[in-house]
Order: C-alpha cells, then sequence, then structure tokens
C-alpha cells in the first residue's frame, strides 16, 4: 500500500512541473456555514484539474516509449500534458460519441487521440488491450495516489488544526492520495469523502464493504461518474477515511454558482461537491475548521447557461410558477402588475393554450421571474391569489 514516503517522494518528483496552488480562505463561505472554510483550489492547476499530479508523478518514473489512456476528460488532459513535457508520446483513447471539444482539448496538449467504441467501457477495453503502449490507469495505481496524495502535504504545509478536509470521489485516487498524506501529517483530521447522488459507487462500496458497481446516471459531476471504485482505492479508504456522503444535483448546481459568484471561481461539478455538501450538512461542519478540495474547473461551457439557471432556482432566486387565466385582453396585464409591485423582475412568459387539462377559453401563462429569496417568491405568489388568481408553482 502507498504510504507517505512515496507522496513524500512524488512532491519532489512533480514539483518542477505543477503549481503548488493557493490555499485560500473563504470568509463568504465561512459565514454562509458558520465555520472557518478553506479552498485547495486545484480548479488553478495546470491543465485546470489536479490530475497532473498523478500523471507527472507515474509518468516521471517511465523513461521511454509510448504511453496510452481512456479518458474524456481531467486524465486525458493530465496524461497528455504531462506526456508532452516528458517527451513521451501519449494516446488517448475516447469513445466516438466524445464531445469535439474534449478531443481538441487533448490534442492540444500534444497527445494523438484515437476515437474507438461507442461507449467509454468499449474504449477502456481498446486501451488496455494494446501491446506496444504502457497503460495509465485513472486512479487504481499506486504512483498515481501517490502522485494525489502531494495535496495532502501542500495543505498541512499551509494550514493547521483542520477538522475536516472534504474531497471529491470517483475513482477514489485523489482521496486515497489525501487521506494517507492527512493520516501522516495532520491525524486530527477527519476525511470525508463526497459523491453525487447519481453515481454513488464508491459511497455503497464503503458503506457496504464490498465493492459493488453502480451504473451513473447524468450528473452535473460528471468528472466523478464513475461505475466502480478500484481495488487498492477501496482498501486505502476502508482503512484512512472517515466518512463518505452524497449530494443532490440541486446543490451541486448551486456550490457551481456560489464558486461563481462569491470567489470569481469557475469551478467544475465534481469540484463543487464539497461546498454542496457543507451547504447539505451545516449542522455536522458549524464551528469546524474545513478545507475543501476543489479538485478542477474545466466545467463545460455549452452547460454553463442551464447550470447557472439551475443554481439560481435552487437557491430561490428564479421562481417558476403557472396561472390559468381567461384568454382575454388584458389578463397578462393585471398579472404582470401585481409582479411588479411587489418589485419582481419577468424573466420570461410562455403561453400554453392546448393542454389537455385546460377548459376552452382559458390559457396557462408560465412565468419566470427573478426574485431575492424564496420568500419573496411567496409574497408574489400570495399578491396574485389575493387578486383571485389561481396559481401553481
Ligand atoms: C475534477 C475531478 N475531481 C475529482 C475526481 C475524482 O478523482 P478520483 O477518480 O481519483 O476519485 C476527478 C476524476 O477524474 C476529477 O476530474
Amino acid at each position: 500500500m502507498v504510504g507517505i514516503k512515496d507522496i513524500e517522494d512524488a512532491i519532489k518528483n512533480i514539483r518542477p512541473f505543477i503549481h503548488k496552488t493557493p490555499l485560500i480562505h473563504s470568509n463568504s463561505f465561512s459565514k454562509l456555514i458558520e465555520a472557518d472554510v478553506y479552498l485547495k483550489a486545484e480548479n488553478l492547476q495546470k491543465t485546470g484539474s489536479f490530475k497532473v499530479r498523478g500523471a507527472f508523478n507515474k509518468l516521471t518514473q517511465i523513461k521511454n516509449g509510448n504511453v496510452i489512456a481512456a479518458s474524456m476528460g481531467n486524465h486525458a488532459q493530465g496524461v497528455a500534458f504531462a506526456a508532452g513535457r516528458l517527451g513521451l508520446h501519449a494516446k488517448i483513447v475516447m469513445p466516438v460519441t466524445a464531445p469535439i471539444v474534449k478531443q481538441e482539448a487533448t490534442r492540444g496538449y500534444g497527445a494523438e487521440v484515437e476515437l474507438y467504441g461507442e461507449s467509454f467501457n468499449e474504449a477502456l477495453d481498446y486501451a488496455m488491450s494494446q501491446k506496444n503502449y504502457k497503460f495509465i490507469h485513472a486512479f487504481d495505481d499506486e504512483e498515481i495516489i501517490a502522485g494525489q496524495g502531494t495535496i495532502g502535504i501542500e495543505v498541512a504545509e499551509d494550514l493547521k488544526d483542520i477538522d475536516f478536509i472534504l474531497v471529491p470521489v470517483g475513482g477514489g485516487g485523489l482521496i486515497s492520495g489525501i487521506s494517507i498524506a492527512v493520516n501522516a501529517l495532520s491525524p486530527g483530521t477527519e476525511v470525508i469523502g463526497v459523491q453525487a447522488k447519481s453515481a454513488p459507487s464508491a459511497y455503497s462500496s464503503f458503506k457496504e464493504k464490498k465493492i459493488s458497481s453502480n451504473p451513473p446516471l447524468p450528473t452535473l459531476a460528471d468528472g466523478i461518474a464513475v461505475g466502480k471504485i478500484g481495488d487498492s482505492t477501496f482498501d486505502i479508504m476502508n482503512k484512512y477515511v472517515d466518512d463518505i456522503v452524497l449530494v443532490d444535483e440541486d446543490s451541486i448546481a448551486m456550490a457551481i454558482l456560489l464558486f461563481l459568484e462569491r470567489k470569481k471561481l469557475v469551478v467544475e461539478g465534481a469540484g463543487a461537491v464539497p461546498l454542496a455538501a457543507l451547504m447539505e450538512n451545516k449542522e455536522r461542519f458549524k464551528g469546524k475548521r474545513i478545507v475543501l478540495v476543489v479538485s478542477g474547473g474545466n466545467i463545460d461551457f455549452t452547460l454553463i447557461d442551464r447550470i447557472i439557471h439551475k443554481g439560481l432556482a435552487s437557491s430561490g432566486r428564479i421562481g417558476v410558477f403557472e396561472v390559468v387565466v381567461d384568454d382575454i385582453p388584458g389578463s397578462l396585464h393585471r398579472i404582470s402588475g401585481v409582479i411588479a409591485s411587489h418589485r419582481g423582475n419577468i424573466l420570461n412568459v410562455a403561453h400554453e393554450r392546448v393542454a389537455a387539462d385546460l377548459p376552452i377559453g382559458k390559457t396557462k401563462v408560465i412565468f419566470t421571474v427573478e426574485v431575492r429569496s424564496s420568500e419573496h417568491l411567496g409574497e408574489i405568489l400570495s399578491g396574485l391569489e389575493l387578486k383571485g388568481f389561481v396559481v401553481k408553482k
């Protein structure tokens, strides 16, 4: 099993190539949770995620030849970047369905991208079968784990008396490395893993004390949507991790939005789950000193407007409701007058006249309104009801 010595060696191996990322104190998150909250900003790491740490530690130990990995995300970019810097040839296998932006980002770091298979698993099997290449596993590998563990050393160097460190978990390489380092250097700190409810494979395996596979459902935290954790990461997690918690999609969206709004940090879903976990478990973390591992910032910008919208809706800053009214001139004007009198800002209005449950002569109007809070939305809805409108949220 990987030990602290391996992680100390790893930090020497990788220091010339990576950033020591900042540990940022957050006043606003501290206030929000009534705790003392710090962010280990791996979204500011080279390639936008911590993955380069493991990749450099692994690849500095391969003197020459070709390496191969299967990944659609941060592991691809980490391996591609490290191989380029170390003068190795890297091939990254992606399924034919991989988004073009991801293919291009990986090519941009100098790797050869080969498209193979319809699914990630087909691409993975193909990559593992390539004889002339050394296969680089994304998490179930001692050098990769030791590389990711260097985050634990940096955090322990920068801050003392940490009560909790919260770490996103996919296959478990990141939390394995960090938990080994933290156990050795900051033994009073509890290590808590975080997964999305839609992709709970490490959570189930940890709780049931046996490896189980759960095919992940779609989630905003796509970077940690892994169906099955590794054998070695499972053993390490059982030994050193204190707990794993799950978070839902609404809080992940809200967390991404909070990072943007309050900290001006671009954080992807997987990197935002520790903040989501704080918000979902305020009582547990109140009054404590907490480090959140903000593991990556490679968010899909084609989705960001939808994520922001979801985050605003979950945090009660956008309200969507429908009102059934007589389909005559002036109805809309009366409703918008009530909304304006409560200082709600109408963002969108949609009409529906053909719903099966709609009587002839009526129309359904769906409003999207910007509000200050869910209480403010409640005031608007009561105002409409007082005027005789039937409102449905
Ligand atoms: C941004 C981000 N956070 C966390 C993880 C989880 O890492 P691991 O699979 O080692 O648990 C990943 C994995 O790809 C990731 O991309």
